[in-house]
């Protein structure tokens, strides 16, 4: 055997032991989850430091298992997304879930390469990315959000990280900067939070809520990228000098009144200011006659405020009932009314915390 031929089979053999030495140093797969989110308060101004308010939507759930594939170096060789249908567990007389195959979203790549580096292991595998989610996408449920911190968590499992949560954070941040251009966090926030998340001017909390209360989710039927909507009301404020401030200013005066009320369990008055919300929301162009007309059937039919959510330009209304079965009849007014999905979320009363 020439030098050549003996070099090569040393190098294959020793490829061989480097492989087997990953795949028994790893566990072979992972999993993550998270959920979605509704925005309360406070949506489009926090992209600028004012405050928002938002709200887990835990029965929304997004889950990643990812399994590692050799020989693959950090590449991704497989991605499926299953959307499931959001709220119910698959069966046959249920729509099919709709089955995504192929290249993986650019943020998401983000987030394998990134922990992939991370890992800083002696040969890469490669990794096969299957994501089951009941988050509808372009609702403003925080999809997005949803599935990159799924991912994150699936890897931090497979690779053995054991990430902090600002570490994860700033994975899932990534990955929505990526897929909306300028992204204020919120999303990346509640979407892995089990309470309410506060963020104002980069600091998060923990709001006080003082009564419990239902949200219902109502969704539109229709919807636009939040990168999108964040880039039109950019360019607006660009060509109307002064709006932006306008904004800003109106938004945190009723974020921080909407806080007080919630913490004092003042669930009318914390109604109301939704509504301002929807009516401040509305006046930048950002609402459709579908969520105009989803928030006065809400109304009309006993909420106590309601308002678009999250992005907007279509995607999801939500309203504020005080009771459970308030919530339910509303949401059942609003399916047999309207022909919408709908889903509910809880206000938890609890004291404050200084973070998540
Ligand atoms: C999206 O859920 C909320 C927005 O304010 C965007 C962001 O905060 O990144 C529209």
């Amino acid at each position: 055997m020439g030098q050549n031929a003996a070099d090569a089979e040393q190098s294959a053999h020793l490829r061989k032991r480097i492989r087997s030495w990953q795949r028994a140093a790893l566990p072979g797969s992972g999993t993550g989850t998270a959920h979605g989110k509704v925005i309360l308060l406070g949506e489009h101004a926090v992209v600028y430091g004012a405050p928002a308010l938002a709200l887990p939507v835990p029965s929304l759930g997004c889950r990643a298992r990812v399994a590692c594939r050799f020989p693959g170096e950090g590449r991704v060789v497989g991605f499926r997304m299953v959307q499931l249908p959001p709220g119910v567990p698959s069966g046959p007389f249920l729509p099919p879930p709709h089955i995504t195959e192929g290249p993986i979203p650019e943020g998401l790549h983000m987030v394998v390469s990134a922990l992939l580096r991370r890992a800083e292991l002696q040969v890469l595998p490669g990794v096969d990315i299957l994501l089951e989610s009941g988050v509808p996408p372009a609702r403003g449920l925080g999809s997005s959000a949803a599935c990159a911190r799924a991912v994150t968590h699936a890897l931090d499992d497979l690779l053995g990280l054991q990430l902090s949560s600002e570490a994860v954070f700033e994975c899932v941040q990534s990955s929505e900067t990526a897929v909306h251009g300028q992204a204020s966090g919120i999303d990346a926030l509640a979407t892995g939070s089990r309470r309410p998340v506060l963020l104002a001017g980069g600091h998060v909390s923990t709001p006080a809520v003082g009564a419990d209360g239902w949200i219902v989710v109502v969704d539109s039927g229709s919807g636009a990228s939040t990168k999108e909507a964040v880039a039109m009301l950019r360019d607006s404020f660009a060509a109307h000098p002064g709006s932006r401030e306008r904004f800003l200013d109106h938004s945190t005066a009723l974020t921080l009144a909407g806080l007080r009320s919630m913490a004092g369990g003042r669930l009318a008055e914390l109604g109301r200011r939704l509504t301002d919300c929807h009516q401040l929301l509305a006046g930048l162009g950002l609402t459709t006659e579908r969520t105009d007309s989803l928030v006065d059937a809400a109304l009309t039919g006993g909420a106590l405020g309601a308002k678009m959510s999250g992005g907007g330009l279509g995607g999801c209304v939500i309203a504020l009932a005080a009771t459970e079965p308030e919530a339910d009849a509303l949401a059942a007014l609003l399916l047999r009314e309207h022909g919408v999905r709908c889903w509910t979320t809880r206000l938890v009363r609890e004291a404050e915390h200084a973070g998540t």
